[in-house]
């Protein structure tokens, strides 16, 4: 097995079922922040890649992708439903994003989260070069750091955790909480998307560990472990070149002849997750219908909203309900062959997702929490035009950043019918100048520059910075 000087960790490999068996591989991201940011720095990298093909049973062999190995972990279905439906994606997800779910502890869970994520780090261990970087992912993989230093202690081991990390009075719910904070501890530098993460951070390793902790640094057995916030982005450069290729450029205009030249469209693409908000944003919606503040001869909604952990009942069950809102929605308000919600439940590739944004007159970004929000970058940087209004919550990370969006609660139905109308309502002027400033923004924090600053912090010498962000 090749030996790699970065190896990146993350539950899921950044491919889809078919592009895993055909052979035929390309770049066929998940739809998903992760491997969508960590697609648009790895591909000309020889590093190698150590996640999951999303199937359970034997891994496949995978050829390379571009100069990225990938390392297949593979599990059982077990597995599958206590490791990542489970702890993951049934405790720790609802958990982290302020409980708007209710978590559930299921005691036999963490024994099969525990196993799986020795499996990922002894991966991890195998394909590592001597004193290699290992960069480790996301909530899934949080024992990963410490295990992986057992292990191999020669490592410079980076931990960077995607969704928000929760305040002490919800993380202290957890039965295991004492090992999560130990195992992401095991990291030289553990990264958030806000630096309110690491105080979090900071506070809980004082408190369960009694460790000597600030928000920026916390010791714990005698080693220094750094912390910081490194808000994740998106590759501009992508989403503008594809922005303006002609055949986007059409299908633009395709979109805009399809939806009714003359409407206002206002557009969301979101995973179907409960932590999106598109509950609370169709009844907006249907309020404003109601209300007569929006009529359907001259405004629409686009809804997008990708499947997503479906074998979760609590995905299921949310599915249900929004199609059933969107159904009577439709149903009330709607017209012959005027609908006053398009609702698509499909993926998208790149292109149509960056024709879509462009349609948009008001993109619509509500999440009730979220650790970034890439779709609101996106947004921003497709909009070659300066057009285009984005609303965006608060509770979105992205908020911190594109703080010119037309920021709204989404928890407060009023604030958000009002937010949407005054976003349809701005002069072009005032929605022009608050797009140049976000497109500033974003122009030099890019993807790029994410993964320049976290490594240039994990090895404090910007060697591998250099070394592997190509285009730095
Ligand atoms: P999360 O990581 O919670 O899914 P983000 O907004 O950060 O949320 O990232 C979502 C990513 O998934 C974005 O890159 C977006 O373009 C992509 N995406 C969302 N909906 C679709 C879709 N229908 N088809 C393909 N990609 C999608
Ligand atoms: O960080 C959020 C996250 O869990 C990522 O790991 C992934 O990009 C995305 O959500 C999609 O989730 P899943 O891999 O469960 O489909």
């Amino acid at each position: 097995m090749r030996q790699s000087s970065l190896v990146v960790v993350a539950n899921r490999l950044p491919l889809d079922d078919s592009a895993a068996r055909d052979g035929a591989c390309e770049w066929r991201r998940s739809p998903g922040g992760l491997s969508g940011a960590l697609h648009a720095i790895l591909q000309q990298t020889p590093a190698t890649w150590v996640g999951w093909d999303g199937e359970v049973g034997l891994a496949p062999r995978l050829p390379d992708l571009g100069a990225v190995r990938l390392r297949p972990v593979a599990l059982t279905a077990a597995e599958q439903a206590g490791y990542y439906e489970g702890f993951a994606n049934s405790t720790l997800w609802p958990l982290y994003h302020d409980a708007v779910q209710q978590p559930v502890f299921q005691r036999e869970w963490w024994e099969t989260y525990r196993s799986v994520n020795q499996r990922f780090a002894e991966a991890a261990a195998e394909v590592a070069g001597k004193h290699a970087a290992v960069w480790v992912q996301d909530y899934h993989l949080q024992l990963v750091p410490q295990m992986l230093r057992e292990l191999r202690p020669d490592l410079l081991i980076g931990f960077f955790m995607h969704v928000p990390f929760p305040p002490p009075e919800l993380f202290m719910q957890l039965p295991r909480r004492v090992e999560l904070i130990r195992g992401m501890l095991g990291a030289d530098l553990v990264g958030f998307q806000r630096e309110q993460a690491a105080h979090n951070l900071a506070q809980l390793a004082q408190k369960l560990l009694g460790a000597e902790a600030s928000d920026d640094a916390i010791i714990v057995d005698g080693r220094t472990v750094r912390t910081g916030a490194f808000p994740v982005s998106i590759d501009v450069a992508e989403m503008r070149a594809l922005a303006t290729r002609p055949d986007v450029v059409k299908q633009v205009e395709q979109l805009r002849h399809d939806l009714g030249e003359a409407k206002r469209v206002l557009v969301s693409v979101d995973r179907l997750d409960y932590t999106k908000g598109i509950e609370h944003r169709l009844t907006a919606y249907r309020e404003l219908l109601r209300d007569g503040h929006v009529k359907v001869r001259d405004t629409v909604l686009v809804q997008v909203a990708v499947p997503s952990r479906e074998r979760v009942e609590s995905y299921r069950e949310l599915r249900d309900r929004i199609e059933g809102e969107v159904g009577r929605i439709n149903g009330e308000y709607g017209r012959v062959g005027e609908p006053a919600i398009h609702y698509l439940n499909q993926p998208f590739t790149r292109a149509q997702l960056a024709a879509l944004y462009q349609t948009a007159d008001v993109m619509v970004v509500t999440p009730l929490r979220d650790g970034m929000n890439l779709v609101a970058k996106e947004f921003v940087a497709a909009r070659e035009d300066g057009a285009g209004a984005l609303v965006l919550s608060e509770f979105a990370g992205a908020a911190a950043e594109l703080s010119q969006a037309f920021l709204v609660n989404p928890h407060d139905v009023d604030d958000l019918k009002q937010t949407l109308l005054r976003a349809l309502e701005a002069s072009p002027e005032d929605r022009a100048a608050r797009m140049e400033a976000m497109r500033r923004h974003l122009a030099e924090h890019d993807i790029l520059a994410w993964a320049r600053a976290y490594l240039t912090e994990l090895d404090h010498t910007g060697r591998l910075a250099r070394r592997f962000i190509g285009r730095a």
